[in-house]
């Protein structure tokens, strides 16, 4: 068993990372460590661990040795103790948007400050394995992913591989937990204010990432909405992929299937009819899995591709347990076979 402690563990990434490390075979908790909550038990921030975790969240400074170590404290908490994490740790996960990009300058274009560790950035594997599977095999040190953008990328991804986007625009509806337990961005939403006030933007950090994974990065023209809506967990995007080329919804079937026909956790859910028959952000609340469906709208060479996936699960812990299993040789599957919930 290797010990894997968590640093920003009172929050909701951290939460969710708990409650896989509880359900894998291969891992144990080694510490939770909080600045805010030190000295509280961890179900006082995570109401649902109560009974599973005795735990107690302790201070930063008391943070030890340990296998593995994930950092899930806001953007830019971290970073500048990277390599006093790295004494610590053989191995580290950071969920944060710190080590995503792998350009000190794309970094600074994205989040308006120099990186305080770029010789760390080439370091980093992208932690989605659908995209980085081999790199991710044997790495130390990955990142996690961005939850839009994890939604953006497996909806692009195949049709991009493949050369045939012209131009595509994202339209994603978000629920609340994606602005964390803390941020700001929270009190746009339902479950923070109490009140429903509308969220809206058309400019996301996220498109960094996107731009990242793809094979013509810097050529396609992309744009984005998000919404936030009254849901608590779950991305939903419909990406309006306008192509360069004559298609069918025949051979749209044809690249998904030849891209994620072989992936562990991505669903293609596309029928004809049916209540479900679209992905559904709602049914893969604490699963691992991203649904992906589609329809051909040939006036208008447009394929609409639709994906859903829990923020907190395929968005943030549940790819970076993926990617530790590819990190340490275990079977991908391990800890992560929740499939969700109906009727929810
Ligand atoms: N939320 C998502 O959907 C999502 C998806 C992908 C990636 N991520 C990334 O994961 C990282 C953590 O995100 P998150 O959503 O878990 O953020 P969060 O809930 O706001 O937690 C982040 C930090 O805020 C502090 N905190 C949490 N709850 C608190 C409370 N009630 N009172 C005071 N402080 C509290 C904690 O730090 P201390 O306990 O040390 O004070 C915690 O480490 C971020 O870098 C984020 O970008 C998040």
């Amino acid at each position: 068993m290797l010990t894997l402690s968590i640093v920003g563990a009172a929050g909701y990434a951290g939460g969710e990372l708990l409650r896989l490390v509880l359900g894998h075979p291969e891992l144990q908790l080694g510490q939770a460590i909080s600045t805010s909550h030190a000295g509280s038990p961890v179900h006082a921030c995570h109401p649902n661990l109560r009974g599973h975790v005795r735990a107690t969240f302790e201070a930063p400074d008391a943070l030890q040795a340990c296998d593995v170590l994930v950092l899930a404290g806001g953007h830019g908490t971290h970073a500048e103790r990277i390599d006093e994490y790295a004494q610590l740790a053989p191995r580290i996960l950071d969920l944060s948007a710190d080590f995503r990009l792998r350009s000190a300058e794309a970094y600074e274009q994205t989040y308006g400050r120099p990186h305080p560790k770029p010789e760390w950035l080439e370091r980093f594997v992208y932690g989605l394995p659908e995209l980085h599977r081999e790199q991710l095999r044997g790495a130390t040190h990955v990142s996690g992913v961005g939850c839009n953008a994890t939604a953006m990328t497996l909806a692009l991804l195949p049709l991009a591989r493949q050369g045939l986007v012209e131009r595509a625009l994202f339209d994603l509806k978000v629920g609340s937990s994606e602005g964390g337990a803390v941020s700001r961005e929270s009190s746009h939403h339902p479950e923070r204010s109490g009140t429903v006030r509308p969220y809206a933007t058309t400019d996301h950090r996220h498109l960094a990432e996107v731009r990242q994974a793809l094979p013509d990065s810097g050529d396609v023209p992309l744009s984005v909405t998000a919404h936030a809506i009254e849901m608590v967990r779950g991305v939903a995007c419909t990406a309006h992929v306008f192509l360069n080329e004559d298609f069918s919804e025949r051979q749209l079937w044809g690249v998904f299937r030849e891209h994620y026909g072989a992936e562990p956790f991505i669903r293609l859910v596309a029928a004809k009819s049916g209540q479900h028959r679209y992905p559904e952000p709602k049914l893969l609340a604490g699963s691992n899995h991203c649904d992906i469906g589609f329809a051909w709208d040939a006036g208008n060479r447009r394929a609409v591709v639709f994906s859903a996936l829990d923020n907190l699960v395929k968005g943030a812990a549940g790819s970076a347990v993926q990617s530790l299993n590819l990190m340490c040789g275990w079977d991908e599957h391990l800890g992560l076979g929740f499939p969700g919930l109906h009727p929810n």
